[in-house]
C-alpha cells in the first residue's frame, strides 16, 4: 500500500546543519528582494486591482516587505466568467500534461527555495526550519497529486456480463475556488491548487489576507511552469468580501478550503443556500483542539522534548499542534518541573536567526486574542512557565510561549491558536474519560500519544476520535504521502491532504457501460 501511494521522492531541502549550504542560503536570502514584492489579482482581461496596500514584517512591524492590491467586485465577476470558459479545454487535457505541468512547477519551486523562505521569513514571519518544510511540504504535494493523477484519472475497466463493457473515469467537477490560511501560506495554497488542478478544474485561488506576496509567487510559478492563465486565477482580498463574493456564485462547482472552523460553516451556509448552480463539494479542513496523552510509563525527557516541538514550533500557529498535555499524576510533578526548565531556554526573537526557537505571530489581532486568553488563564488556571522575550521583540507582534497547569480539560472552550500549553493531571483509572473529554470537545486533528504500554496505545488509539494520531514522537508536520492529515468533526470533513483519497473529491465520476 505504502508503496503504491507515497511521494516516491519527498523533497529534500536545504540542510541547515551543513556550514556550505548555510553560507549559501544566507547570500541568497539577502538578495531575495524583500521591501520589492509584490500581489495583485491574476485575472486575465481585468483591471489591476484596489489600492495599495502596504505589507511589513510580523517580526518587524517598521520594516516594509512588499505591496499588494486587493480584487474588487468586476475582478471577481471576470475570473468567474474566465475559469468557467477555460475548464473544458483544461479538463480535456491529458492527464499526462497536467501533470508533468505540476512537475515542472516542483521543480522551479524547489530551484527558488531560499526566495521561498525569505518570502514565509519576511511576510509570515516564519523560522529558516519552517521555511524549508514550507517549500518541501508545497513541492512534495506537487508531486504526489501529479503522481495520483496519473495513477487514478485513467479510464478503468470494470468486470461485467459477456456482450457488456462498463468503464469508470474521473473528470474535474468545473470551477473550483481555493480558500487558505496564512500560517502555511505556500504548502497549503499550492497544495489545495494543485490538487484541484490535477483532477482538471480551473481554479480561483484566494490566499489569506496576511500572506498575499507568497501566493502571488505560487501562482507565478504554477503559470511560468505552463497552467494556463485563466485556468488559475488569484484573487487576493478580504474573507467576507472577496470570499463570500465566491462562494455563493452558482457557477462553483467545488470549494477547498482550509481555515477556522467559523469560517467553514459560512462558507458550507453560502453553498447551501445556493438556489442555482451545481450542488457543489466542500473539502474543509479546520481547527483542532489537540491533546498529548502521557502516562507513567512513557519517558519524561522525551514527553516535555516532543511536548515543546509540537505546542511551540511555529510559534504553536499549527493546527496539529498540542493544546493540552494530559499528564498522569504519578509523573505529573517531574514534567512540570521539567518543562518549566526548557521553557526558560527557549529563544523567542528573529525568525530570521538560526538560533531563534519561536518567532513572531502573524498579526495584531491574534496577539490580542492570545493576551485575552493569557488575562483569562489567570484567573483559573496555576502558571507553570512563561519564556522570556529576546529584545527587539518589542517592534513585531510576539507573544511568549506559555504553560499553565488546569483542572479539567472543561476550562478550554475554543482553539488558541498560538504558544500556549495547558497542562492537565489524570489517574490511572480515568484514562477512558480523559479520552472520552477529548472527544467532547468535538474537535478531531491531532493526538499524541507518550506510552511503553502497548495495550494503553491501543486504547487510546481505539477511542479518540481524531484524524492523526502520533505515539512516542512529536505530533507536527505530517509528511506527503507518508501521514496523509486531515481530521474530523469540527476539524474538517476529510479527505486527507497528501493522502490517496483526496484528489477523486475533487473530481466527479462517470461510469460509461457498452452493449458490445
Ligand atoms: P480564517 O478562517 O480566518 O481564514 C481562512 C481563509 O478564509 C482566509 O483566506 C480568509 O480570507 C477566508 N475567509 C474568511 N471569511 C470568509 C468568508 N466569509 N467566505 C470565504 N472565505 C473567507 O483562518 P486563519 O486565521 O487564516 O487560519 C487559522 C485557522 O486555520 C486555525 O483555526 C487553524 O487551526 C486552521 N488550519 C487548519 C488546517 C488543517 O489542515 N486542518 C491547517 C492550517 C490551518
Ligand atoms: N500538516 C501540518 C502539520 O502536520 C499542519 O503540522
Amino acid at each position: 500500500y505504502r508503496a503504491q501511494h507515497q511521494a516516491r521522492d519527498n523533497s529534500m531541502g536545504i540542510n541547515l546543519a551543513n556550514d556550505d549550504q548555510l553560507r549559501q542560503l544566507a547570500t541568497q536570502l539577502d538578495s531575495a528582494g524583500a521591501g520589492t514584492w509584490t500581489a495583485g489579482p491574476l485575472v486575465p482581461g481585468a483591471a489591476a486591482g484596489g489600492d495599495v496596500q502596504t505589507v511589513t514584517n510580523p517580526a518587524d512591524r517598521r520594516e516594509v516587505v512588499g505591496h499588494w492590491r486587493a480584487a474588487d467586485e468586476a475582478i471577481v465577476a471576470q475570473a468567474l466568467k474566465n475559469a468557467v470558459d477555460a475548464q473544458p479545454a483544461w479538463d480535456a487535457t491529458p492527464v499526462d500534461a497536467r501533470a508533468s505541468i505540476l512537475e515542472k512547477a516542483a521543480e522551479l519551486m524547489e530551484a527558488r527555495m531560499p526566495q521561498l523562505m525569505a518570502m514565509c521569513t519576511k511576510e509570515a514571519g516564519k523560522s529558516l526550519s519552517d521555511g524549508v518544510a514550507e517549500v518541501r511540504e508545497a513541492v512534495d504535494f506537487l508531486r504526489y497529486y501529479a503522481l495520483q493523477a496519473r495513477e487514478q484519472f485513467v479510464v478503468e475497466a470494470l468486470p461485467g456480463p459477456t456482450g457488456e463493457s462498463n468503464t469508470l473515469q474521473l473528470s474535474g467537477r468545473g470551477v473550483f475556488v481555493c480558500i487558505s490560511p496564512w500560517n502555511f501560506p505556500l504548502a497549503i495554497f499550492t497544495g489545495q491548487v494543485a490538487a484541484a488542478l490535477a483532477a482538471g478544474n480551473s481554479v480561483i485561488a484566494k490566499p489569506a489576507e496576511q500572506t498575499n506576496l507568497i501566493g502571488y509567487a505560487a501562482v507565478q510559478i504554477l503559470h511560468e511552469a505552463g497552467v494556463p492563465a485563466a485556468v488559475l486565477q488569484y484573487l487576493p482580498g478580504d474573507g467576507a468580501t472577496v470570499g463570500a463574493a465566491l462562494t455563493r456564485d452558482p457557477r462553483v462547482a467545488g470549494v477547498a478550503f482550509t481555515g477556522s472552523t467559523d469560517t467553514a460553516r459560512l462558507i458550507n451556509r453560502a453553498l447551501a443556500t445556493r438556489d442555482a448552480g451545481p450542488l457543489a463539494v466542500l473539502i474543509a479542513e479546520t481547527g483542532g483542539q489537540n491533546a498529548l496523552i502521557a502516562d507513567s510509563s512513557s519517558l519524561p525527557e522525551q514527553v516535555v522534548k516532543d511536548a515543546l516541538a509540537s505546542a511551540f514550533t511555529s510559534a504553536g500557529q499549527r493546527c496539529s499542534a498540542a493544546r493540552i498535555l494530559l499528564v498522569q499524576d504519578d509523573i505529573g510533578d517531574k514534567v512540570i518541573t521539567m518543562l518549566a526548565g526548557a521553557m526558560a531556554e527557549l529563544k523567542v526573537g528573529d525568525p530570521g536567526l538560526l538560533s531563534t526557537d519561536v518567532g513572531p505571530v502573524i498579526d495584531a489581532d491574534a496577539k490580542a486574542l492570545l493576551d485575552a486568553h493569557a488575562a483569562k488563564m489567570q484567573q483559573i488556571a496555576k502558571p507553570i512557565a512563561r519564556a522570556t522575550l529576546e529584545p527587539g521583540t518589542e517592534h513585531g507582534t510576539f507573544f511568549a510561549p506559555v504553560a499553565w497547569e488546569l483542572q479539567s480539560i472543561d476550562q478550554l472552550t475554543r482553539e488558541n491558536f498560538g504558544p500556549a500549553l495547558h497542562v492537565v493531571r489524570w489517574k490511572a483509572a480515568d484514562l477512558d474519560k480523559v479520552i472520552d473529554a477529548i472527544n467532547a470537545s468535538g474537535y478531531g486533528l491531532t493526538l499524541g500519544i507518550h506510552s511503553r504500554i502497548d495495550g494503553t496505545i491501543d486504547r487510546i488509539v481505539n477511542r479518540a476520535k481524531v484524524g492523526n494520531i502520533y505515539v512516542n514522537r512529536n505530533q507536527i508536520g505530517a509528511v506527503v504521502g507518508v501521514q496523509p492529515f486531515g481530521g474530523q468533526g469540527l476539524s474538517g470533513t476529510g479527505p486527507k491532504a497528501g493522502g490517496p483519497h483526496y484528489l477523486p473529491r475533487f473530481a466527479t465520476e462517470k461510469t460509461v457501460t457498452i452493449n458490445t
